[in-house]
């Protein structure tokens, strides 16, 4: 179910649109029920902002089915009648609880194949039940259920229960749909909530029973911001223990934003404050310091990246050395035992093994061959105002600081690049290019204007 609008979030975004861990609500629910069954038997009943709630997880396979008016939970498992007839049973997932797991799930079902009722509902133990609903048993020791109240119909004593139900399901098909037409909107939200299915199911004599799961954290549900940050927290804590489990060192984990998907090799370390997003990768032995921003890169073994770098969708090979300071934008591959320092920044290059371009440099556009030396301060001017043109910097080559490449340009093999040239045409192999103006020299010049200052 992900068809609601997400009221208490105040937002222009859909609520399973809204991301823990790096992830949209939808996508971590989507991803727990594709473990449990082929994505071709996996429904998502969209709803409010459907379009972009389908643009943004159709890749993930699974149908969707469109409640166009949303009245309510109940009335989101009316919508998908005809797409559930051909099953006998079906797992109702809340699109917004991400944390619940596919063990838990699975329990769940096992439970519901074992007990055969119309309705197995999954209940939790919270110290705050608050905002949930609550669940009657019929006796105290019973796996039986007679009603779930929701927290603004429960009276003074219902509130004081702590069995919550999580919006987790599993019914009989036939059953449900026998009776999903006995719901009523007559409560105080005016909608049709599934959550009654379990009184009208025992009002028809079947049977709705509880499995209580023993790990109640994982069905927090996504309503508000607060709740969605408390939710981002525990699932980034649980990455991190992951990653340390898996032999990665994170000082601080605290202090890391460290995305679901990204992938750590052993005796790697990461340092307090790094924010590690998207399919990032890091190979083994590296070290990412303070401060960078890393978003879908892939980093080698034995990189260090020193602190304060960004890089989004960058390639960095074994022993590269990047930063502090470094701005890697997408398509920057670097090659082995390379080195990026202080306030480079490059877009779209290739630079090769044991290049270096250290210091307050802009590298667009280009390729680098191996052994170059890119001095301080040199500028790869590829854009001429409405088009990119290419730069070619062969292996071995030495450009001077304080130079510009105005491209397209090939810089051969070996060649030098004088200081502060300004290079435009091309540079063969084994030449030195000088674009600069020769340096002209006045002697006694400042003496002199020094004596007639004096005198005036
Ligand atoms: C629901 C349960 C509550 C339970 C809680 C657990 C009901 C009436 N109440 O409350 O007992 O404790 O979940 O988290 O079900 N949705 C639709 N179509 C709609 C309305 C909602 O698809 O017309 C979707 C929402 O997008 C959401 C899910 O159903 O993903 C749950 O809806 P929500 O409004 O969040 O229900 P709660 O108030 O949390
Ligand atoms: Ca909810």
């Amino acid at each position: 179910m992900a068809a609601g609008k997400g009221t208490r979030l105040k937002s222009q975004r859909p609520k399973v649109l809204h991301e823990v861990g790096g992830m949209p609500l939808l996508e971590h629910v989507i991803r727990t029920a594709a473990r449990l069954v082929p994505s071709k038997d996996v429904y998502a009943i969209i709803g409010h902002e459907a379009d972009r709630v389908r643009a943004a997880l159709g890749h993930t396979g699974v149908n969707f089915v469109l409640q166009s008016e949303q009245k309510g939970t109940g009335h989101a498992l009316m919508v998908a009648r005809d797409a559930l007839a051909g099953y006998e049973h079906v797992i109702v997932l809340s699109g917004d609880a991400p944390l619940i797991t596919s063990e838990t799930i699975g329990h769940l079902r096992d439970f519901h194949v074992c007990e055969k009722p119309a309705m197995t509902l999954l209940s939790a133990d919270l110290k705050n039940p608050y905002g949930y609903g609550r669940v009657l048993r019929i006796g105290p020791r019973s796996s039986e259920v007679k009603q779930i109240v929701e927290e603004k119909s429960a009276t003074a004593a219902q509130k004081k229960i702590h069995e919550i139900n999580s919006g987790f399901y599993v019914f009989a098909v036939k059953d449900l749909y026998a009776h999903i037409g006995d719901l009523s909107t007559a409560n105080a939200h005016g909608e049709y909530y599934l959550t009654d299915m379990a009184a009208v199911l025992r009002n028809a004599r079947k049977r709705v029973v509880a499995w209580q799961t023993p790990t109640p954290k994982e069905v927090l549900g996504g309503n508000t911001r607060a709740e969605l940050a408390d939710i981002d927290q525990q699932m980034r804590m649980a990455k991190c223990r992951q990653l340390m489990a898996d032999g990665v060192t994170v000082f601080y984990p605290a202090t890391c934003v460290i995305d679901n998907d990204v992938e750590i090799a052993p005796d790697s370390v990461i340092e307090p404050y790094v924010q590690l997003l998207g399919r990032t990768k890091i190979g083994t032995g590296s070290r990412v310091r303070s401060y960078c921003v890393i978003r879908n890169s892939e980093i080698g073994e034995r990189v260090t990246v020193r602190p304060g770098c960004i890089m989004e969708d960058a390639h960095i090979s074994a022993g590269a050395i990047i930063g502090p300071y470094s701005h890697l934008r997408p398509g920057s591959e670097i090659g082995e035992e390379a080195h990026v320092g202080n306030f480079v920044e490059t877009k779209k290059i290739k630079l090769g093994k044991g290049s270096k371009a250290n210091h307050l440099t802009y590298l667009g556009d280009a390729e680098i061959g191996a052994g170059v030396n890119i001095g301080a301060g040199t500028i790869i001017c590829n854009y001429d105002g409405v088009n990119k043109h290419k730069t070619v910097i062969g292996d071995a080559v030495f450009i001077g600081s304080d130079s510009t490449l105005v491209a397209p340009i090939r810089v051969g093999n070996r060649a030098y690049v004088g200081a502060a040239s300004c290079i435009t045409e091309d540079v063969p192999d084994d030449s030195l290019a000088l674009g600069r103006s020769r340096q002209v020299v006045k002697e006694g010049w400042a003496r002199e204007k020094r004596a007639s200052r004096a005198k005036s």
